[in-house]
């Protein structure tokens, strides 16, 4: 097993070993497991990954000034929750670590927080017309990421922007400090996963830190955005 420094919130794959990791929370640390299943991944991906700070910002700018956003798995809301707040958003934060919920409300005391674990969040009791969960989905079980998905779509308006990060390939891996298990559904899944609960992709792709996300939109069932239809009546 390798120990690599890993920038923070990032995943993926070193190209020399195969292993994997990612990087949590503030400052860098080593996280590592092995590939399950995966054939070309080992290659061609680099060992170093960006904490997300472009891809957020581009994505923030899609949304209208004020626009309602909750950031799950927020952490100490630095720096893709302080992003959101730059760009004018009105923002929310949930994460289930008391220390990152602490450090966050000193870093942006006037964006409400709550220490909840996403599976079992209230999300403030509202909708929201963007959610944004960089560096959580693949923390989660693959029932709960299922159902997660699901909850997007239900706490978002039509129209309402998604953004989440998970490695494009299917793979099992374990967190080297909390010895627990991570895992992405695989692109493929995501995609599948996403259509049924109504998202249509509007990007797809690895961002210059190679986090691979996703950025979807709510339509309704059939996959079309609401937006198109009700131009197109
Ligand atoms: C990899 S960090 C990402 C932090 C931040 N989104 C970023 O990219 O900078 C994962 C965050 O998710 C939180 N987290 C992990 N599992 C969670 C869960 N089930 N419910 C809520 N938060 C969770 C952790 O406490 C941590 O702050």
């Amino acid at each position: 097993m390798v120990l690599q420094v890993l920038r923070r919130g990032g995943v993926g794959v070193d190209k020399r070993t195969g292993e994997f990791g990612y990087g949590v929370g503030e400052g860098v640390l080593g996280v590592v497991g092995e590939l399950v299943g995966v054939g070309e991944a080992s290659s061609g991906v680099d060992v170093q990954f960006g904490v997300g700070v472009n891809s957020v910002r581009r994505w923030a700018q899609t949304l209208p000034r004020g626009a309602a956003v909750i950031d799950l798995g927020c952490g100490s809301g630095f720096p893709l929750t302080e992003v959101l707040v730059a760009e004018e958003l009105n923002v929310f934060g949930v994460d289930g670590a008391p220390s990152f919920v602490e450090a966050f409300r000193r870093n942006l005391p006037n964006t409400p927080v709550v220490c909840e674990a996403v599976q079992d969040s209230r999300f403030f009791d509202r909708t929201f017309d963007g959610v944004l969960a960089w560096g959580l989905l693949f923390l989660l079980s693959r029932e709960d990421q299922r159902r997660l998905i699901q909850r997007f779509a239900d706490i978002l308006v039509p129209g309402g922007r998604l953004l989440f990060t998970s490695p494009a390939q299917p793979v099992v891996w374990s967190d080297v400090m909390t010895e627990l298990e991570s895992r992405s559904l695989g692109a493929e899944e995501y995609r599948r996963l996403l259509s049924e609960a109504g998202f249509s992709i509007a990007d797809e792709c690895e961002d210059e830190g190679q986090n691979h996300y996703f950025d979807a939109i709510k339509t309704n069932r059939s996959g079309s955005p609401l937006v198109n239809k009700e131009a197109s009546v």
